[in-house]
């Protein structure tokens, strides 16, 4: 089993806010992530697939056709785009990078397994901030 992973940037905006909750909760809870005029970050997602590599081309995926198919899902949903109010599959959703992360996985899992004989998604690794980051592996 070989792990594969491609990188790719966007910048969005959000703020974390529960709508079930008053301003000052909010601003107690998330800081100033609840900021209601929004701010922005530059995120960096990387995808990792995994699989055997196919014997006639020495590749568990494609690269190029990885890459397609997440700019062509996701980033180009996502990228200079406010996550609460511009991006369908966040609609209803906490903005937080958590839920981005899952919501990606369930975006690319099936295209990713349609696009070669061997891959599966392993993992969305996402960076808020340099420092910041989470990791799904779809459990
Ligand atoms: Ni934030």
């Amino acid at each position: 089993m070989i792990y594969v992973s491609r990188k790719e940037h966007f910048n969005a905006a959000h703020k974390l806010a529960n709508p079930n909750w008053s301003k000052e909760k909010n601003e107690q809870v998330f800081g100033p992530c609840a900021n209601e005029n929004w701010h922005g970050h530059n995120f960096e997602l990387i995808v990792t697939v995994k699989g055997i590599p196919d014997p006639e081309t020495g590749f568990v995926i494609d690269l190029k056709k990885l890459s397609v198919l997440i700019r062509e899902h996701v980033i180009e949903k996502v990228d200079h785009k406010n996550l609460n109010v511009d991006v369908d599959f966040m609609k209803g959703k906490m903005a937080s990078t958590e839920t981005l992360a899952m919501e990606i996985w369930k975006i690319l899992s099936k295209r990713i397994e349609n696009a070669s004989t061997t891959a599966e998604l392993h993992c969305i690794k996402l960076y808020e901030t340099p420092r910041n980051f989470v990791e799904y592996y779809g459990e």
